[in-house]
């Protein structure tokens, strides 16, 4: 592919698994925002051509020397980020971000080295490290998690990046608590995993809000209690969460990827214990802010994949979805074969849906 342009079908080569690596035969994969971010928002224009996808479940088809976590038939979900063990991140429980992925070397692609595609003799970057995208992909074990074989794939592809991202935002990073008030800001699947990571958590109220109010009737199906639209208010929406709720909320997480709403989400915490998140990273300028709603007492926090680690992680909340503590189902709105993953490229474009099943090969 190229900036700005649809997705080409092309026949690639995907080589045999070097020493720690699996093939993983990939049966389904979401589209999340960050694979449009890539492509048409163009803030990585060296990294094509590139396979995109990074949302994705598969079966290992083969491995390399000194893999003995897998095996031929495991079902497994690729990870953006790696869990190596060893590492100073990964050692400390308060990181996820291990630095022994593709991501040390560059954000958006691995580098061409460790690149195991070709397309017509020329190398073709793997993008997030994963490249869900394809039939085939290559990874190195330490960012491939095992999961239970009872797992549908083509739902549990969605704990790849959004829907742990969101819930984890709440559970693990804002560490929402019981009887709390929280507002989360943008409904997408990120954003709706974070109401239902807040509802989890035991939150008594939680206000959903987005500028699109067709998004209000599925928050409310995992667990949203208030909605609020910023387009129907003349002020500004923190000025109307704090009316709402007695001087603020306790946790607010972000979930657009707008400065503007990050600054919004912050200020509409309540001053003394207000802990705001931040999730979305699609917009890359600065952000400005007050330093007295710091010193009050208010912490602003980032969180990366939801702060889970990525291998212990991912094969729990599979578990939790199979014993139907964590919901996915009712994140899928669309299902659709690779050939038209130009169309669920369209529709989330649009905010037509939440998240869009791409079927890549048969399970
Ligand atoms: N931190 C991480 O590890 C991580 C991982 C995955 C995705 N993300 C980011 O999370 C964000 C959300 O991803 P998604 O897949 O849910 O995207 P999405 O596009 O489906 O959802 C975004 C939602 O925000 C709403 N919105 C836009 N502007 C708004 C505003 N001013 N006020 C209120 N709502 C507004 C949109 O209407 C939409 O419903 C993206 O920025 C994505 O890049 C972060
Ligand atoms: C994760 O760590 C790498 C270095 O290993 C760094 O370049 C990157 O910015 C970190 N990611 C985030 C989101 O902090
Ligand atoms: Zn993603
Ligand atoms: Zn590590």
């Amino acid at each position: 592919v190229t900036p700005n342009k649809p997705l080409l079908m092309e026949e690639i080569e995907v080589a045999p698994p070097q020493a720690n690596e699996v093939r993983i035969k990939i049966v389904a994969t979401g589209v999340c925002h960050t694979d449009l971010y890539h492509l048409f928002e163009g803030m990585h224009k060296d990294g094509f051509p590139t396979v995109l996808g990074h949302e994705g479940a598969g079966i290992i088809e083969s491995v390399g020397p000194g893999v003995t976590e897998f095996q031929p038939g495991d079902k497994v979900i690729p990870l953006f980020i790696a869990q190596c063990g060893e590492c100073r991140f990964c050692k400390n429980p308060k990181s996820n971000n291990c630095t022994e992925g593709w991501a040390a070397l560059r954000p958006d692609v691995m580098s061409l080295e460790d690149t195991r595609f070709t397309c017509k003799g020329k190398k073709v970057y793997q993008f997030m490290g994963t490249s869900t995208f394809s039939e085939y992909t290559v990874m190195n074990q330490n960012a491939v998690a095992k999961i239970d074989p009872a797992a549908p794939l083509d739902r549990v592809c969605l704990l790849g990046c959004g829907i742990s991202t969101g819930y984890g935002a709440a559970v693990n990073t804002a560490a929402v608590e019981p009887g709390s008030t929280c507002a989360v800001f943008g409904l997408g699947a990120v954003g709706l995993a974070a109401v239902m990571g807040c509802k989890n958590a035991g939150a008594k109220k939680i206000f959903a809000i987005d500028i699109n109010p067709d998004k209000f009737e599925k928050a409310k199906v995992f667990g949203a209690t208030d909605f609020v639209n910023p387009r129907d208010h003349d002020k500004p929406i923190s000025q109307v969460l704090i009316e709402l709720t007695n001087g603020g909320v306790d946790f607010s997480i972000e979930c657009t990827g707008n400065v503007e709403v990050m600054r919004s989400a912050l200020e509409c915490c309540v001053q003394g214990w207000g802990v705001s998140v931040i999730v979305g990273w699609t917009n890359m300028n600065d952000f400005s802010a007050k330093p007295i709603q710091l010193i009050g007492g208010r912490t602003w926090k980032g969180s990366l994949f939801g702060g889970f680690k990525s291998k212990d992680g991912v094969p729990q909340l599979v578990k939790d979805y199979l014993v139907k503590k964590v919901k996915l189902d009712e994140f899928v709105t669309h299902k659709m074969n690779l050939d038209k993953v130009n169309d669920a490229i369209e529709l989330m474009k649009h905010g037509k849906c939440i998240r869009t099943i791409v079927s890549v090969s048969p399970q």
